[in-house]
């Protein structure tokens, strides 16, 4: 009650500092029609709070949305017992439930852009295990257009608008694409109908990048992740598109957020492939190379477990904008292998979210592991809010080693051994490139209407480019498929004739098979 009387009913507006609002129309002013006064701190707070409301939006996907739900997993890998291949709890029991945040996203667009652009999708997990967080940051598409890191502000700023002009401009795109033979394998799937997503809850997702699995003995294995969609996968027509975002930019997010409140929770099948953990000298790609698949047909899809998605947020901002996933956050049993995409990655997304969310991100609730306890040293920097004590410790503290109940570090029973790595200190490539044989397999298993699609959107868009980027492209393709090359050259009223001057790009490695293909051009 006598709370009641200081702050009014349990719907009285106040102050973040717990002030009774008492009038929130009009700011405070020396008669009716000014001049304001400047002491007003009811209408202070609210306005300068107001200049604040925004934080960065994501360098990337910066559209998104969040969902919640659970992971429920078999307790094995296909058939044989999860343990044999990682010691990770999540795993372990059948029937076991793991509670999750979703985000899905696009990559290129602004905050408030088109859900239904041609533009890979962002399908990334956080599970809140009992042994802290995992988080599974990947994509709708298996592969990407680069396989080292120090090459990603490239290529995401040839996709993102033109510094001066500030429109996305096919001839950017395509200028850095045509000096990237790796990037066919991932054009090859943006450009063909799978590159527009009908919404987030008709779409794979995949790992991408090549992870490690670790049991009980430390032995390790190579791993990709992929989820399947139980309602199937369904995509956009570039016209089916542009109609769609007409009318809604947000569809997707709409789509997601009311399957969920109707209750039609969305599921996924998760599936892993796994290979041993060594270099393959028998394949002609390299498993560290995130522009490749694993072939199915060599490396099985195991069943893990069953995902659905059954909760909506409660607050964008809270929920949408603040949580901050990244690669490097693996739970005991999951590790990184040596893929360099990875390793780049997982510097760059906790450093981007300590500019982003701010330092102390992780306390924020969407990001707190929700299964585990948190007990650090970690203490201060902006907007700080608790100490991560543990009960009963010493909050005097807050350093390690202390003989005086400090926080202390628990040496890990279970054997890791780690990987004896030897080599010289080197910038170079993977040797094993091979970068048309899998878009070639890919091209090959399309069907005549997919060809066509990703022909008539390769061509339409390379119909805006310069003649230098044009030839390089259609050059390219012809090494794909000479039914590609042509097909996409006849949109531009071209042939093969005109790019048989073109030589290899500098430092090109090409296969014997490729050799063959340019011999034969035209
Ligand atoms: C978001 C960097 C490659 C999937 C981001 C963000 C950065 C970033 C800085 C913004 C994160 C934030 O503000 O919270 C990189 C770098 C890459 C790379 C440096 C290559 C070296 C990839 C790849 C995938 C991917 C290969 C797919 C497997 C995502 C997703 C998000 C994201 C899904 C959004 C996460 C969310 O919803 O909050 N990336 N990225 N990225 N990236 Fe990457």
């Amino acid at each position: 009650m006598a709370d009641k009387k200081k702050t009014g009913s349990a719907t009285t507006l106040t102050t973040r500092q717990g002030h009774p609002i008492t009038n929130n129309q009009s700011q405070r002013t020396v008669g009716s029609r000014g001049p304001a006064t400047l002491e007003n701190y009811q209408f202070l707070e609210k306005i300068t709070h107001f200049d604040r409301e925004r934080i960065p939006e994501r360098v990337v996907h910066a559209r998104g949305f969040v969902c919640y739900g659970e992971l429920e997993v078999t307790g094995k890998i296909g058939d044989e017992p999860a343990s044999k291949y990682t010691r990770a709890k999540l795993f372990q029991t059948a029937g076991k439930k793991t509670p999750l945040a979703i985000r899905f996203s696009t990559v290129i667009g602004g905050r408030d852009s088109s859900e239904v652009a041609r533009d890979p999708r962002g399908f990334a997990v956080k599970f809140y295990t009992e042994d802290g967080n995992w988080d599974l940051v990947g994509n709708n598409l298996a592969v990407f257009f680069i396989r080292d890191a120090i090459k990603f502000p490239d290529v995401i700023h040839s996709l993102k608008p033109d510094p001066i002009t500030f429109r996305q401009e096919p001839n950017r795109i395509f200028d850095f694409m045509s000096q990237t033979p790796e990037s066919m394998h991932m054009l090859t799937h943006l450009f063909s109908p799978r590159g527009i997503p009908a919404n987030y809850r008709h779409m794979e997702g995949f790992g991408v990048n090549t992870y490690k699995m670790v049991n009980a003995q430390g032995q390790t294995v190579l791993v990709k992740y992929h989820f399947h969609p139980r309602c199937g996968v369904a995509s956009l027509t570039a016209e089916e598109a542009a109609k769609v975002q007409g009318q809604d930019l947000g569809s997707a997010s709409k789509d997601l957020f009311e399957a969920i409140e109707r209750g039609e929770y969305p599921q996924w099948d998760m599936y892993v492939q796994i290979m041993e953990d060594h270099d393959h000298p028998e394949l002609d790609w390299d498993p560290l190379d995130d522009t490749k698949v694993w072939p199915e047909k060599d490396f099985p899809l195991r069943h893990v477990g069953v995902m659905t998605l059954n909760r909506n947020v409660e607050d964008f901002f809270n929920e949408n904008e603040q949580i901050a996933m990244g690669t490097g956050v693996l739970v005991d049993g999951l590790d990184f292998s040596d893929d360099k995409m990875l390793v780049g990655r997982t510097f760059s997304y906790s450093d981007t979210q300590r500019y982003r969310v701010g330092t102390n991100y992780l306390q924020l609730p969407v990001n707190q592991p929700k299964n585990a306890r948190v007990a650090t040293n970690l203490s201060g920097g902006s907007m700080s809010y608790q100490r991560d004590l543990a009960p009963g410790q010493n909050p005097h503290v807050n350093f390690e080693p202390s003989i005086h109940n400090g926080l202390r570090e628990e040496p890990r029973e279970e054997p890791n051994n780690p990987p004896e790595i030897r080599g010289r200190l080197t910038r170079s490539v993977l040797e094993r490139r091979n970068d048309y044989a899998q878009p070639r397999a890919r091209y090959c298993t399309m069907m005549e209407w997919e060809r066509d699609d990703l022909v008539q959107n390769m061509g339409t868009l390379l119909g805006q480019c310069e003649r230098d980027v044009q030839e390089r492209m259609l050059w390219h393709f012809f090494l794909i498929h000479d039914d590609y090359g042509s097909r996409v050259a006849g949109m531009l009223g071209m042939t093969a004739d005109d790019v048989k001057h073109l030589q290899p790009l500098p430092k090109q490695v090409l296969t014997d098979d490729d050799q063959k293909r340019l011999k034969n051009l035209g």
